[in-house]
């Protein structure tokens, strides 16, 4: 059975329900996460993006070395916006050789090796279109230099808490004396502030969470009737959880695949996590994963920060 079949009937077979937010991203998906980046209350690429544009030298100053070059890795690379500050820095200072951006979208790997070069002349860039631990594994075969990883967009919050250490252990392991991760995590702050960023007034968000019913009803040949399910956001102060759901309007019935799930009316299916974090905690998961925690680059509020943590 395909994958994406056997993952939705697990999780909306399961109590409670649930699907995987890593399916969001179809192209619609990818135009809608893009309508959320530039709404009004989701702030955090703006922030991300004033660290890397305003800080590149400052963070290029703490990751190079005279007499060795890096290869820089990243994940989730999307259209590199951010990434691309400190890239040019590092090629401008002469410290880097090459750049393996990684993700799950062949598309983007295609159109960052076809654009990188003009943005960057002499940059050497391998696209790499797969899962991450797959192809840092791939990058290690091929780089023989100390390694930078980039992990930015608060991707590292669409873990849960108990999760996220495991990730970065396997990171930590696949990785060498002397190389470093840049990781961008988005702190906690005004809970207001937060839960806008998740229900915002143009109800992009709660497109992005219906859209991948709309997939599974499209590649799935499942019936969901959107105008039976609403968003619903929500963000716990203490744990840090902002957590987005789907409600049932209506006691229903769906049936996908020849399978028919139930809905009680009010009944959840939980769609994704974006966890928030507080310095003292993001220091702490670095050591516990075999990272020595670096600097700190903040924005001027406050809400976001890009951590290095180094190998030693
Ligand atoms: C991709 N990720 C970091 C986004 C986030 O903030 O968790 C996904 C997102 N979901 C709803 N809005 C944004």
């Amino acid at each position: 059975m395909d994958n994406f079949l056997k993952d939705v009937l697990r999780g909306l077979q399961s109590s409670p329900k649930y699907l995987e937010s890593k399916y969001f991203y179809d192209k619609k998906g990818d135009e809608l996460f893009q309508k959320i980046m530039s709404s009004e209350e989701y702030y955090l690429t703006n922030c991300e993006l004033e660290i890397l544009s305003e800080q590149k030298a400052k963070i290029a100053d703490s990751v190079s070395e005279e007499e060795d070059k890096l290869d820089v890795i990243e994940f989730g690379a999307g259209d590199a916006t951010k990434s691309i500050y400190l890239l040019k820095e590092l090629c401008e200072r002469n410290t880097i050789d090459n750049y393996f951006p990684i993700d799950i979208s062949k598309n983007i790997i295609g159109m960052l090796n076809t654009n990188i070069p003009n943005e960057i002349p002499g940059l050497k860039i391998h696209g790499l279109h797969g899962e991450y631990f797959d192809m840092l594994t791939e990058a290690n075969r091929i780089s023989k230099r100390k390694k930078l990883v980039l992990f930015l967009g608060a991707n590292i919050g669409n873990f849960k808490f108990d999760a996220m250490p495991a990730f970065c252990k396997k990171l930590r392991r696949l990785l060498s004396k002397g190389d470093m991760v840049l990781i961008g995590f988005d702190l906690k702050k005004d809970p207001k502030k937060i839960l806008a960023a998740y229900d915002d007034s143009e109800d992009f968000t709660s497109q992005f969470n219906l859209n991948l019913l709309i997939r599974i009803n499209n590649e799935l040949g499942a019936n969901f009737d959107l105008n039976n399910f609403e968003h619903y956001a929500t963000y716990d102060p203490d744990s840090g959880a902002c957590k987005s759901y789907l409600v049932s309007m209506k006691e229903q019935n769906v049936c996908i695949n020849g399978s028919t799930i139930n809905f009680k009316k009010d009944e959840t299916i939980f769609m994704e996590i974006s966890h928030k974090y507080s310095v003292e905690q993001i220091d702490t998961i670095a050591v516990q994963c075999g990272f020595t925690p670096g600097e700190h680059f903040f924005d001027t509020k406050k809400y976001f920060v890009d951590v290095i943590w180094q190998c030693e």
